[in-house]
């Protein structure tokens, strides 16, 4: 049995930080990778190398060699290219193809992302026998890389990474990858027999690349203790609550954390005044009135000013605020909301703006920067989610001393405590049911606590940003699984 430090885990998905992110796998796909290393295990991330990649990380790329691998069911063959580079202490392999990557930002849409998706799960299998690096563990995140536990057992079981285990993440069952059964058996040239029998199969003419790995994968992990519950029921379980509930055995939740370097008040050079957990009320102060200055927002340090930093989908409860939004804006608060998405919420959010000038902005973008200055310049960060497997914004708010307030879903409820009054404790402020009237009862508490006792309101503050919101424990969760997985025959 070799030493749990010294193991070999391959990571394989769609994103990772800083190279390519639209949301939180690409957070966790940076952070785990490094938070493993730390504590001793070899880790290497696999990615596509995509066209949107920044130059200046493309620049430090060194081309390792390439191959042809037939990849559809007609026997089509592919180049394959392999770039590295390392970054903190982990190593990154780059899966080079300009016909799959050239496109997208980096997703396109189902059609083109399904052959992308079957190509790279592929690929990055006979990347790792091209490099002879064989991990005990492969460690799979979301619907894209689904289909490796599947080639892991089928197509690569004869060959030296046969030997590996895997390990698939779901971060978010929303996305599947489910197309016409034809489709998905042509790309991914996959025996026949897969698709006879119900591992892919959803009904008589679409496959399911999601439900097809979550089968053949050794383990199944989500990114939270409470959406590995909720996802068994048929609310939250987007049609494949029996499948999960059936493969209940090898489920199990650990929560997200942040990388607390990246996110470190006390460092953050994209803050206008950074500062620690002496510091924070006074300078919380100077954030923000830096923040109304750089967002048209009434410059006034006693408004109240919240937050939303968010992908705009109705995942994320916007119609919830959308109900509710002209009650939460009055002469003391102020809204800030980052994000882009669905065209409905961007049109709802600049109509906002538009009639509530100086107390509302909507900066529709993607903005890590801005991002950082809210987090930082917010009294409180809005996460109302329909659904939240995880959530990483109300870590990163909590961590800015900044109360979240949230509806108890998924990670959302394992990781802020409830404000109790009577013991004085707590994260922030919540709401059960899936209802517009609590979402707005939450706001109002806490407004009410933030003018009416600004002393508790203080120590919400510090108490949120002593919070231990690292992957420490949890990387030490994941090392104890892949231990597990690995010392099996
Ligand atoms: P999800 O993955 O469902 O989008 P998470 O809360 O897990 O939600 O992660 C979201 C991540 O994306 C956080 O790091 C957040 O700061 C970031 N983010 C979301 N929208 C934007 C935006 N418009 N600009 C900058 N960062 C954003
Ligand atoms: C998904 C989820 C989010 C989670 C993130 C990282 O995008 O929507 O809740 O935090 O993945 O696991």
């Amino acid at each position: 049995m070799s030493d749990s430090k010294q193991r070999k885990i391959a990571f394989i998905g769609s994103e990772s930080y800083p190279f390519v992110k639209t949301g939180g796998l690409g957070d966790v796909m940076y952070a785990l990778p490094r938070a493993l290393t730390r504590k001793g295990a070899s880790v290497r991330v696999i990615l596509p190398y995509y066209n949107c990649i920044p130059e200046k990380y493309k620049r430090h790329m060194r081309f390792l060699g390439s191959f042809m691998m037939d990849l559809c069911q007609d026997g089509h063959t592919y180049f394959v290219g392999i770039m590295e580079t390392e970054l903190d202490g982990v190593t990154y392999n780059f899966v080079e193809n300009r016909e799959f990557f050239d496109w997208g930002n980096p997703y396109t849409g189902l059609w083109e992302d399904i052959p992308k998706y079957c190509y790279f799960s592929k690929a990055a299998l006979a990347v790792l026998n091209y490099l002879e690096w064989i991990p005990d563990v492969i460690h799979c995140h979301d619907w894209q890389a689904a289909l490796v536990p599947v080639y892991l057992r089928t197509r690569f079981e004869p060959t030296p990474v046969g030997q590996a285990k895997s390990v698939l993440t779901i971060h978010n069952l929303r996305f599947q990858g489910v197309c016409s059964i034809d489709h998905l058996k042509y790309w991914s040239g996959l025996p026949d027999y897969l698709f006879d029998y119900p591992v892919f199969k959803v009904n008589d003419n679409e496959a399911n690349m999601f439900k097809g790995g979550l089968a053949y994968a050794d383990r199944i992990t989500t990114v939270s203790a409470t959406y590995a519950e909720e996802i068994q029921t048929g609310f939250y379980g987007e049609g494949l609550d029996s499948h999960l509930r059936y493969h209940s055995p090898k489920l199990r939740g650990i929560v997200n954390g942040i990388d607390v370097d990246i996110w470190n008040s006390a460092t953050d050079a994209l803050l206008p005044s950074p500062y620690d957990i002496g510091s924070v009320i006074e300078r919380k102060k100077e954030n923000k009135l830096a923040l109304q200055a750089s967002l048209g927002l009434d410059e006034d340090e006693n408004r109240f000013v919240i937050g939303l930093v968010s992908r705009l989908t109705d995942q994320k409860g916007l119609d919830l605020v959308n109900a509710i939004f002209q009650r939460i804006i009055d002469e003391k608060t102020q809204f800030a909301l980052l994000g882009t998405g669905d065209p409905r919420y961007e049109g709802a959010f600049r109509y906002y703006e538009s009639v509530n000038k100086g107390r509302v902005c909507s900066y529709i973008q993607y903005n890590e920067g801005l991002a950082h200055q809210i987090y930082a310049g917010c009294d409180a960060l809005l996460v109302p989610s329909l659904f939240e497997p995880c959530g990483l914004t109300q870590l990163i708010a909590m961590r800015y001393g900044t109360v979240p307030i949230v509806r108890e879903t998924g990670g959302l409820k394992d990781t802020v405590k409830p404000y109790d009054a009577e013991a004085n404790d707590g994260n922030g402020f919540t709401f059960d049911n899936y209802e517009a009237s609590l979402l707005l009862n939450a706001i109002n508490s806490a407004k009410a606590l933030y003018f009416d006792n600004r002393g508790r309101w203080d120590e919400m503050v510090r108490r949120d940003m002593e919070k231990d919101v690292s992957w420490e424990k949890s990387a030490e969760e994941y090392q104890a699984l892949y231990d597990d997985l690995a010392e099996q025959e």
